[in-house]
């Protein structure tokens, strides 16, 4: 038996420095970068990079069974999975700046990506995690908040990081008896310069624009702060609590 780390969405700005720190912190760790798209980088020796369709349950599922033929435990998951703007299935999806923007199937996209995804993994890990204390993470967004939407906006992102939010929360209930030494956290990065907020960065002051290898580093080190037993939390890049 042994405990490995997975990274669901490995190829992005934040997945890609993810699996760099993680297999610095954690040399003697098997870690899965899990992608769909094929991964030209060479990481090191300890992590395993496979393409598959992390958006699609059978091959979730599929996944999920090879850890069990390993005999593999996880310590540690974390989905980088998201989407604010670009092609999604074949359709081009932008933020929606009014309700006349708002359309049926972009919505639905933004529920697929950013809400279902990391639900479906929530789902398939729940009897996998490790006896020891363990951890799944799921990238949110502060603008999924409820409590904090001053500037609206952005319909399908924000409903849908809020709806992942209550997914994780609802989940949490779940994991308490199922997976107990487990904890959930809905991680918000700050703003990131990364190819999802390049076309949203001109507003944004240059010390609040903050690189993939910052907000990691803040992550890895906000991990071993967590309990199980006060599990879930909606934290951010500077370990303060987001309201929900
Ligand atoms: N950058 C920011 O300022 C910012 C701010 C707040 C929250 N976030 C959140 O942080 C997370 C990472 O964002 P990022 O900045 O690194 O963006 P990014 O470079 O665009 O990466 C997005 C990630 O989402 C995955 N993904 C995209 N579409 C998908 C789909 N249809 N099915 C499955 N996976 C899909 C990709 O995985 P593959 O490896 O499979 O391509 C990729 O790793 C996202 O959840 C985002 O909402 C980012």
């Amino acid at each position: 038996m042994s405990d490995v780390i997975i990274v669901i969405g490995a190829s992005g700005g934040i997945g890609h420095e993810l699996v760099r720190q993680l297999s610095d912190n954690y040399p003697d760790t098997t870690i899965y970068a899990l992608s769909r798209k094929s991964q030209s980088t060479t990481f090191a020796d300890n992590v395993t990079c496979q393409n598959i369709r992390t958006d699609d349950e059978k091959a979730i599922h599929e996944f999920c069974q090879s850890l069990d033929a390993k005999d593999q435990k996880v310590r540690l998951a974390i989905s980088t999975v998201g989407i604010l703007h670009g092609e999604v299935d074949g359709l081009q999806v932008e933020p929606e700046k009014r309700l006349e923007d708002i359309d049926n199937e972009q919505l639905l996209r933004y529920f697929h990506v950013n809400s279902v995804v990391p639900t479906l993994w929530l789902k398939h890990l729940v009897d996998r995690m490790s006896d020891q204390p363990s951890q799944i993470v799921c990238f949110s967004a502060r603008v999924g908040s409820i409590s904090d939407n001053r500037l609206g906006g952005w319909y399908g992102y924000r409903a849908s990081k809020a709806a992942l939010n209550m997914l994780l929360k609802t989940a949490a209930v779940e994991y308490a008896r199922r997976a107990k030494s487990t904890t959930l956290l809905s991680y918000h990065p700050g703003t990131v310069d990364t190819a999802l907020s390049e076309p949203f960065q001109r507003n944004v002051k240059p010390e609040k624009l903050f690189s993939p290898e910052f907000t990691v580093s803040q992550l890895l080190s906000l991990l071993p702060e967590l309990r199980a037993d006060q599990s879930p939390y909606f934290m951010d890049w500077e370990h303060e609590v987001v309201t929900w």
